[in-house]
């Protein structure tokens, strides 16, 4: 009997010798030592033995007992530390890894175009002056021609703060602003700035947008000014080639009152989808300076004249890239303002 006890030991040692994961571990105190193991069976056999042979096989078997304990508890610790050691050595974090580069962002589309625009305008001489988006009523229609009830007000549909303040439905009231800062100075300046309509989003109209606008005052300026400037700047923006029509159309702070076109960049005049298939894309509305505007700004009409331009900003981007959504502006997706 005890030589089989001695066996057993010498079995159960030998398979902790190359034991590595904790599995395994478990398995073998399972079968050796766990309550239906080989050593426990063993010592609760021990009633069955002759009775002199009971006291020296139980001491034997106790003696082994503590042994094999002692063996798990010290394979049980270097499985632990060979474990750890190995997660260590897998999950490792390399420091000195370069991070992970955040490219630099850029301008915005919008502000990409109002820089080229103003570039193109300096380069004519105008200088950039801002006026501000929040407008009284009397700014932003009522000195540009336009008294309360005046039918023309129908023209822009106008979000209201109260009875006197607006959001500027156009850049026109910084006309007025200008005249009465710069009198009695020449003027010759754009208005780059936001504008606000009470109206529905589509694909091609926001509620809110850019416009720029253009004013020149002074000594005998005349529509054909206006006219070369348009078209220099039609020319400058979009092409060598471009060529600019002239249509007759109202505006209350302007007399006369013009519409400039240019001929469609994409078909060349052909017609097609973006110009409708009239060959002609609106550039802006222009006009002389009406005497009445004129005088509201401290100019004497009998003895100063100008013209007057406003633009949308956003569409001639989209006309410029192809675009075919206006919403896009607004819309804050990196797929889209990073094509730009
Ligand atoms: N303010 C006009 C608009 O928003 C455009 C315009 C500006 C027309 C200057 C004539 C002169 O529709």
């Amino acid at each position: 009997m005890l030589d089989q006890l001695e066996d057993l030991g010498q079995e159960a040692l030998s398979g902790l010798e190359a034991m590595e994961d904790g599995d395994a571990l478990d398995a073998w105190y399972k079968q050796y030592l766990g309550k239906k193991g080989a050593l426990t069976l063993a010592l609760r056999s021990v009633g069955d033995l002759p009775r002199e042979e009971r006291p020296a096989f139980g001491r034997a078997g106790n003696e082994l007992k503590g042994k094999l304990e002692a063996a798990y508890q010290a394979c049980a610790q270097a499985v632990a530390q060979a474990e750890m050691e190995r997660e260590l050595e897998q999950g490792a974090l390399d420091v000195t890894l370069p991070g992970r580069p955040i490219g630099p962002g850029h301008l915005h589309i919008t502000t990409q175009t109002l820089r080229q625009l103003t570039a193109i305008f300096a380069e004519m001489g105008f200088q950039v002056y801002e006026a501000p988006e929040v407008e009284t009523d009397e700014l932003n229609f009522g000195l540009l021609n336009m008294p309360p009830h005046h039918p023309a007000r129908d023209m822009w549909d106008t979000f209201w703060i109260n009875d006197e303040v607006l959001l500027r439905t156009h850049t026109s009231p910084g006309q007025v602003r200008v005249m009465r800062e710069r009198y009695p100075e020449p003027i010759r300046v754009i208005l780059p700035g936001k504008c606000y309509r009470y109206e529905q989003i589509t694909a091609r109209s926001e509620h809110q947008f850019y416009q720029v606008e253009g004013l020149a005052v002074g000594h005998a300026i005349t529509m054909t000014d206006l006219i070369g400037t348009l078209t220099e700047f039609a020319r400058r923006f979009y092409g060598p080639d471009r060529r600019i029509r002239i249509r007759g159309s109202y505006f209350p702070f302007t007399e006369p009152s013009i519409e400039a076109d240019m001929d469609c960049i994409l078909c060349h005049g052909e017609g097609c989808r973006v110009c409708n298939y009239s060959g002609w894309l609106e550039v802006c509305g222009a006009g002389m300076v009406n005497p009445v505007v004129l005088q509201n700004g401290g100019y004497d009409p009998g003895e100063w004249s100008g013209f007057a331009f406003g633009f949308g900003v956003e569409r001639p981007a989209l006309v410029k890239y192809g675009i075919d959504d206006i919403r896009l502006f607004y819309g804050n997706d990196l797929r889209f303002l990073g094509q730009f």
